[in-house]
Formats: structure tokens, sequence, C-alpha cells
């Protein structure tokens, strides 16, 4: 698929979100509906189903510490996942299972289910854990470890690291780099990044931070290279 939409030019696609019912993911949900892709909300359980009904997106149940096999069914003919889970508690124990082992094995059910691109909502310094804040190093430490398992996967990946996260209203404009200064970002913007990373060749298999900003998203990830 590398390649397959130039810039400036939008393809359907067929993209499964995991973590769907997240305050990030409906935004990707919703921004994913508004260029037209189909859209498949992966859901931990069918209870948060109201979280993304009237939005036009189909519904599957993708726990990411179930059955590996179901998860492989529930991304089956998509050709792009985005991942904007995150455990549901801050403990070691919730965010090994969830962030570290639940991504890795969603990846691995990606690679079995034929997807080609994977875009993992990841966070700043998960890259460097020991120079991120020191209260959640231990989500920074298992998504260096998902992440790092993505890059060497068989997917086209991108691996998008935020800074801290906010509830602000969406500007459509942030900073992207390898690497940048703490910084905070709303998750509107971020899930505008996901989506736009589709829509940008140079966003394929590269890891890049965000933080807020004064560059259009557009422009910010045509930056990369
Ligand atoms: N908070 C920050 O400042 C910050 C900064 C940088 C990066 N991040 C990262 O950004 C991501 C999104 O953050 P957010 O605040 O939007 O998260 P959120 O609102 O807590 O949403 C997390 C999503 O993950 C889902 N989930 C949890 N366990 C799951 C499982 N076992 N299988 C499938 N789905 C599961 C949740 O489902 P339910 O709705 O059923 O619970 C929910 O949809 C997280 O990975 C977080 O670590 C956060």
């Amino acid at each position: 698929m590398r390649g397959a939409w130039p810039s400036g030019r939008l393809s359907v696609m067929r993209v499964t979100v995991l973590g769907a019912s997240g305050r990030t993911g409906i935004h990707v949900v919703r921004l994913l509906r508004g260029r037209g892709h189909q859209v498949r909300a992966g859901l931990r359980s069918r209870r948060r189903a109201e979280q993304v009904a009237g939005l036009g997106a189909e519904t599957v149940v993708a726990d990411v510490t179930a059955d590996a096999d179901d998860l492989v069914e529930a991304l089956a003919g998509s050709e792009v996942v985005i991942s904007a889970i995150g455990a549901p508690d801050p403990d070691q124990a919730s965010v090994d299972l969830v962030d570290r082992d639940g991504v890795m094995t969603a990846i691995r059910a990606a690679e079995k289910a034929g997807v080609s691109r994977f875009v993992q909502l990841s966070a700043q310094f998960a890259d460097s854990p020991d120079q991120g804040d020191r209260l959640v190093r231990s989500i920074l430490m298992a998504k260096q470890i998902s992440d790092s398992v993505l890059r060497r996967s068989s997917l086209n990946w991108t691996i998008v690291r935020p800074g801290t996260l906010t509830d602000d209203q969406p500007t459509g404009h942030v900073k992207i780099a390898g690497h940048l200064e703490p910084g905070r970002v709303s998750r509107a913007d971020v899930a505008a990044v996901l989506v736009a990373t589709l829509e940008e060749p140079l966003a394929e298999n590269q890891g890049f931070d965000v933080i807020g900003g004064e560059i259009p998203i557009p422009s910010a990830l045509a930056s990369l290279g």
C-alpha cells in the first residue's frame, strides 16, 4: 500500500480504530468519517457502543487483552489500524497489560489479518522514558516496548508521540518534529494528526513528537522526511 495515497488526493480507506470509545479515539472516528473513510470502531466492550453511536461507524468488540484470534477477526478486511488505546488505570500491571502486551497483540493481529498500515498513539518520551516525567514512567516504558515491536513489524507504521493531552478545542495547528521540548496538545488536534498521517507519505515508517503550535497540520507533517 506504500505510496497508495499521494498528498492532496484522498483515497477512501477501510480503517479500524482501536480505543474508539476513548477521549482521543472518538475524535479519530469522527474525523475519519468526515474524510469519507469506512470506519470500524473497535471497542473494549459493547457497553461503550453508545460513545460512537450516530457517527456512521461499524462497531466491533476489540479487547486487546482478550483472545488474539478474535482480534485478528475484528481487524480482518481493514487496510489501516489506528490505535488510540490507553490503560484504564495508571498502575504498572494495567499499563503492562494494555499499553505493552495488548498493543503488541494488536500489532501481531494486524499482521495476521493482512492490515497494511498501523498508526500508533504513543506519548512524548516513550522513546527515552528516563527523560520523561517520573509519574508516567511506567506508561512510557510500556509504550517504548510496544513502539519498538511496531517499528520491527512487517507493517507500514507511524508512531505519534504527543505531549500532555488536553480537552481544549481543536486549533488545526501543531508543532511536529522527531523530538521536541515538553509541551501540551489537545486530543482533538492529536486525532487530526493521526488521521492526516494517512494522507502524507512522509509520515510512513516515522515516529515523531507533537505538541501545540502554529503550523497547519498538513504542513507540519509535510516537513517530516
Ligand atoms: N494523558 C496524557 O496526557 C497523555 C499524553 C500522551 C499520550 N497519552 C496516550 O494517549 C492515548 C489516548 O489517551 P486518552 O486520554 O484519549 O485515553 P482514554 O480516554 O483513557 O481512552 C482509552 C481508550 O482505550 C480503550 N481501552 C482500554 N483498555 C482496552 C483494551 N484492553 N482493549 C481495547 N481498548 C481498550 C478504552 O476503552 P473503554 O472506553 O472501554 O475504557 C478507551 O477507548 C493513551 O495511550 C495515553 O497513554 C496520554
